[in-house]
């Protein structure tokens, strides 16, 4: 299939490690022009180098807090000047930390608000004028099978995520017109980093080994395994492509069958 993504310019955000690597990654595999933001210079500047080694295609790295507003501005604009244009936004965001409800004050409260919705808002925000200017656009917001189901000592996550989904629900309402597509990928248990921290952290609460911890959630997977951040990429996108036309407003869990609600 062509995804229709040959020349396209991709902005995708958190996007030095894990999913948001790995969907920049299958991005400049298709031939997009690929902006890739992160905190980390010395991160994107690794994954610059791996990206170029397996596709051949240079991407362009933007230094980035996705928690700073202004910071948000200058890295949508860094991609246009890059790519000479914005065609697909893939908002994603470090993870925010496990605890439950009275572990947490107001600053961590505000944090997680910041980094993972206000985050999305911002840099869509900053992103419409140029999609509108190209006449089309895909937004793809990562976020986490917790807008399905709420995951146990992962309050904050629960809470922002459901945010992001209604984000995108009422979004793809008012940006079709535009022709702007907007759509969330739902990750389960993806490994990567952040899932063997979580796997850890769950270790030590319950005093088990990591092993053990991944034994049990396997139980709850049907497919029988974790996934792997490249075939989690490959439906984010699809989305965020020009060969999906039709789909917008959605949520796809990417959870091997994980959440069992309908
Ligand atoms: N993996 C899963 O199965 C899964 C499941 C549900 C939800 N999620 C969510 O999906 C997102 C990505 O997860 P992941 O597994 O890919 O995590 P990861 O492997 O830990 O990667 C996180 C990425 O986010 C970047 N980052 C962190 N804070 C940032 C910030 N403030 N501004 C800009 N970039 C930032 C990091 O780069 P720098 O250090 O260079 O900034 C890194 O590239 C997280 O929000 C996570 O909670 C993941």
């Amino acid at each position: 299939m062509d995804l229709r993504l040959d020349g396209k310019s991709v902005l995708v955000t958190a996007a030095s490690k894990g999913l948001g690597r790995a969907t920049a990654l299958e991005y400049a595999r298709e031939g997009a022009k690929v902006t890739i933001a992160s905190r980390s210079a010395e991160h994107l500047d690794e994954a610059v180098a791996e990206i170029r080694e397996a596709t051949g295609q240079y991407v362009h790295p933007v230094t980035l807090d996705v928690a700073s507003p202004e910071l948000i501005e200058a890295a949508v604009q860094s991609a246009v000047d890059a790519h000479g244009g914005l065609d697909v936004l893939v908002t994603n965001a470090g993870g925010p930390p496990g605890g439950s409800f009275e572990q947490f004050d107001d600053n961590v409260w505000q944090s997680a608000f910041d980094n993972n919705l206000m985050s999305v808002i911002r840099l869509i925000r900053a992103s419409l004028p140029h999609m509108r200017a190209a006449g089309e656009g895909r937004i793809v917001n990562l976020s986490s099978i917790s807008i399905k189901q709420p995951i146990q000592d992962l309050m904050l996550s629960n809470v922002f995520r459901a945010g992001v989904y209604a984000l995108t629900k009422s979004l793809a309402t008012e940006l079709a017109k535009d022709q702007i597509l907007v759509n969330t990928v739902a990750p389960g248990r993806i490994l990567t980093d952040r899932i063997r921290q979580l796997d850890a952290r769950v270790a030590q609460l319950k005093q088990l080994s990591p092993e053990e911890v991944e034994a049990a959630f396997l139980t709850q997977i049907p497919v029988g395994r974790y996934g792997t951040p490249e075939e989690f990429a490959r439906y984010a996108v699809f989305l965020g492509s020009f060969a999906n036309t039709y789909v917008t407003g959605q949520a796809l869990l990417v959870d091997g069958g994980m959440v069992k609600s309908l």
